[in-house]
């Protein structure tokens, strides 16, 4: 891939930029799952995997997926090709997926089973994934931004207990309540596992991460405080003790109006907006301090047409004159068809469409 946008020998990253706070004239912009199974060329390289960890874990195949959006379409952010419960598999708790029904762990459904945790997760497990940073690292263009990631505690912790995907997180919710104690030291062992995790992406050459919160909504006031201010609060004080001036995007979907104690709390660089949000709060009570991430509907990129145009329009309209970074509100779906990308690309950059 060639390099762009050289300036002599200084190359800016468009989407770092705006995580120091700059606004820029035309928004930087990726996808949250923009490397996925509604890419053909993602589908033939994990039809030669068996388990999706199997390609998680092999750096070359991750390298080459974490690519292959960028070579496409070419995305201002490569993000990393893993997921967010390689953090659990490599706590010991063993993760499958099953084919078409998501994830699969053995459920800790009761305080006693977190004593079959470890203590800290086992770097030798997560290899591969550093490995596969640096490969992408020797790959990418200067001036797309690489990004790192992990889950937020709270939402790993949902998959832990339940063992699987639930619709409203019951498990853990009632968890939570029923067992605080035992609750309390299993989001710290993963405030501390994610912490450690996020501090070795980086060492091995991501310039920004993302901590997902995606069942950050279901949480009252109190509880969202306790599981998800709190713990992404330290892990983001843990990654810069190590990482001075670590860039770090943070992503509560669902929190609505508890968005402004998040960013109150959570020194987080910018906050991704799900699409739910009310556009004036989020510019007005949010955006007025945080640089923002967000929020086109994934359903609206499904649909195409008019209703595509008119949703990327109204987004650029409410926050495409402050710290803006373009993205959707939850990930690509995998029925979206690749015409509808290329024109929110377009469109988003104010271009023609091809062809
Ligand atoms: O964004 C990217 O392109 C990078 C890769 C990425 C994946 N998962 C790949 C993936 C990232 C950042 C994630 C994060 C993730 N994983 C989250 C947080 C964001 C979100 O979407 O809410 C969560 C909750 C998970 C857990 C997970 N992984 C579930 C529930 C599932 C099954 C549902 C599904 O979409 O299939 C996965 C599987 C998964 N993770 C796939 C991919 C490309 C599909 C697996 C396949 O190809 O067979």
């Amino acid at each position: 891939m060639k390099e762009r946008k050289t300036v002599g020998s200084l190359v800016r990253k468009p989407l770092v930029d705006v995580l120091m706070g700059q606004r820029s004239l035309i928004p930087p912009v990726w996808l949250m799952r923009q490397a996925g199974r509604y890419l053909p060329e993602y589908r033939a390289i994990r039809d030669r995997t068996k388990d999706f960890l199997d390609l998680c874990f092999n750096p070359k195949l991750a390298a080459e997926v974490t690519l292959q959006p960028i070579r496409r379409f070419g995305f201002d952010a490569a993000i990393l090709f893993s997921d967010i419960l390689v953090v659990p598999h490599a706590l010991g708790q063993r993760v499958t997926f099953e084919a078409g029904e998501g994830p699969r762990l053995e459920p800790l459904d009761e305080p006693l089973a977190l004593r079959r945790l470890q203590r800290k997760i086992d770097h030798e497990v997560l290899a591969p994934v550093y490995e596969t940073i640096v490969r992408v690292r020797s790959e990418l263009p200067a001036d797309i931004t690489f990004l790192g990631f992990c889950g937020a505690p709270w939402t790993v912790a949902t998959y832990m207990i339940a063992g699987c995907g639930t619709p409203d997180q019951v498990p853990a919710r009632q968890f939570a309540y029923r067992h605080s104690d035992g609750f309390a030291d299993l989001i710290k062992l993963l405030t501390d596992a994610s912490a450690d995790y996020l501090i070795r992406q980086f060492q091995a050459g991501v310039d920004a991460v993302q901590i997902f919160d995606t069942w950050a909504g279901v949480l009252p006031v109190d509880e969202f405080d306790k599981w998800c201010i709190k713990p992404c609060a330290q892990i983001v004080a843990a990654v810069r003790e190590h990482i001075p001036g670590a860039k770090i995007i943070g992503f509560p979907r669902g929190a609505g109006t508890k968005l402004a104690p998040y960013i109150a709390d959570v020194p987080v660089d910018a906050v991704g907006l799900d699409w739910m949000i009310e556009p004036a709060f989020a510019r007005d009570q949010i955006q007025k301090r945080r640089p923002v991430q967000g929020n086109l509907d994934p359903l609206a990129l499904l649909a195409g047409g008019e209703a595509l145009d008119r949703s990327i329009d109204g987004i650029l309209a409410a926050f495409g004159s402050g710290p803006f970074i373009f993205n959707l509100g939850h990930g690509v779906l995998p029925e979206t068809p690749i015409a509808h990308v290329e024109r929110l690309i377009a469109r988003v950059r104010g271009l023609p469409l091809k062809g």
